[in-house]
């Protein structure tokens, strides 16, 4: 596909692209809303991605043709504001802000988006779209941006300019990203390191199950979870704990009567939920997936029951897993209300598994779930593109 969006380009913009770049999408493994409160996470990087393909133009206008719609935007640099009715725009909108705002020099470009990661369904669509643009800008204008710049501006076009105060997960993982790999991030100190999934030699598969649900609560209930867990942090701190990643749920229980009921169990998932990365990180390391399984399952019941983000499509997948022998463990994935659940199932029994959630689905009346088998693959690459061969 990649390749059969060059001659689009030519096309529509009468020139050659001259970079192009893609970002992955990602699912996370575990570690789930512990990202803004300065936790762990243990996501990976989706072969499923957003490619970008750019060049040069003598002005200061930016032009760019997003395939999935068959849209076309144009705006100048001097100009920059949001567009109430076109979403896919303010992502790239947003990149060019902040460029523009930390002074890297810019000039106009033309520029085609296409991706194959599912929109609004909880696998980062958005940050694959923004670090694509980062790093397809980096490279046609030379800006030497380093790569954990690129994720930090990024956020901060999702933050500032789209208005989604999310963490630092998704343009993470984006960015860096490994084939075959999960990433430990502690979302604190930054600092991270890479655990071979080893799934396959096991015998098993992720599957996505993506509940066709779209998040339209995601972003205001989102900012009240991001608010109830700082002001359990806050009542925790009384108690001599600086940061979450010093709680102990013996320290926040002795806290219990400084908070209300939904303040408290919002802390207590950010507390074992830190726990079972490490522990999943644990179990990676000995390529335990039933223990894997078991910390994921656990993981869907504190979402589901402590921190309230999942809905009844996201827990059906947890119930016909539960119950499921080829399954080890499924929970939601990302921030919840909706959107996409993984599950790790063994390879023969994915099709029996995918009949029943189907079905089971279809009886409650739930949307139709469509589902991927993905592969774990690489973060952001970015290339000159040899003009002659086009
Ligand atoms: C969204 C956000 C991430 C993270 C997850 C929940 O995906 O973009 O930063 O907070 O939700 O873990």
């Amino acid at each position: 596909m990649e390749r059969t969006l060059i001659p689009v380009f030519e096309r529509i913009f009468r020139a050659h692209p001259e970079v192009s770049s893609f970002a992955p999408g990602r699912i996370n493994i575990i570690g789930e809303h512990t990202d803004y409160n300065l936790g762990y996470v243990l996501p990976a990087a989706l072969n499923l991605r957003n490619y970008f393909f750019l060049s040069r133009r003598p002005d200061d206008k930016v032009s760019i043709w997003a395939e999935n719609f068959k849209e076309k935007e144009e705006f100048s640099l001097s100009g920059i504001f949001f567009a109430e009715n076109r979403q896919w725009v303010n992502y790239i909108k947003g990149v060019l802000w902040v460029l523009e705002e930390k002074g890297f020099e810019l000039q106009g470009i033309n520029g085609l988006i296409w991706g194959n990661v599912p929109l609004e369904a909880g696998l980062s669509s958005s940050a694959a779209l923004e670090v694509s643009v980062v790093h397809g800008l980096d490279t046609l204008f030379e800006l030497d941006i380093e790569p954990l710049e690129m994720v930090k501006i990024a956020r901060k076009a999702e933050n500032e300019f789209v208005g989604v105060k999310c963490g630092i997960m998704d343009q993470f993982i984006s960015v860096f990203g490994q084939q075959s790999k999960a990433l430990f991030l502690d979302c604190e100190t930054l600092e991270y390191k890479f655990f071979p999934l080893r799934m396959m030699e096991a015998g098993l598969r992720i599957v996505v199950y993506e509940t066709g649900v779209r998040r339209e609560l995601a972003s205001s209930e989102y900012n009240r979870r991001r608010h109830e867990s700082s002001q359990a942090l806050e009542v925790l701190k009384k108690s001599g704990v600086k940061k979450y990643k010093e709680a102990t749920l013996v320290k926040l229980e002795g806290m219990k009567n400084g908070m209300s009921d939904v303040v408290f169990r919002r802390a207590r998932h950010v507390i074992s939920e830190n726990q079972r990365v490490m522990d999943a990180v644990l179990a990676l390391e000995k390529d335990d997936f039933i223990r894997l399984g078991e910390l994921i399952f656990q993981s869907h019941e504190s979402l589901r029951d402590d921190y309230e983000v999942s809905c009844p499509e996201l827990d059906l997948l947890y119930e016909v897993a539960k119950e499921f022998p080829g399954c080890l463990g499924a929970r939601l994935t990302g921030a919840g209300f909706g959107g996409s659940g993984i599950a790790l199932v063994k390879k023969e029994g994915i099709a029996a598994f995918k009949e029943k959630l189907l079905e089971d689905a279809e009886k409650k009346g739930f949307p139709r779930p469509t589902f991927y088998e993905v592969e774990v693959g690489e973060g952001t690459q970015a290339y000159l593109l040899n003009e002659e061969k086009g």
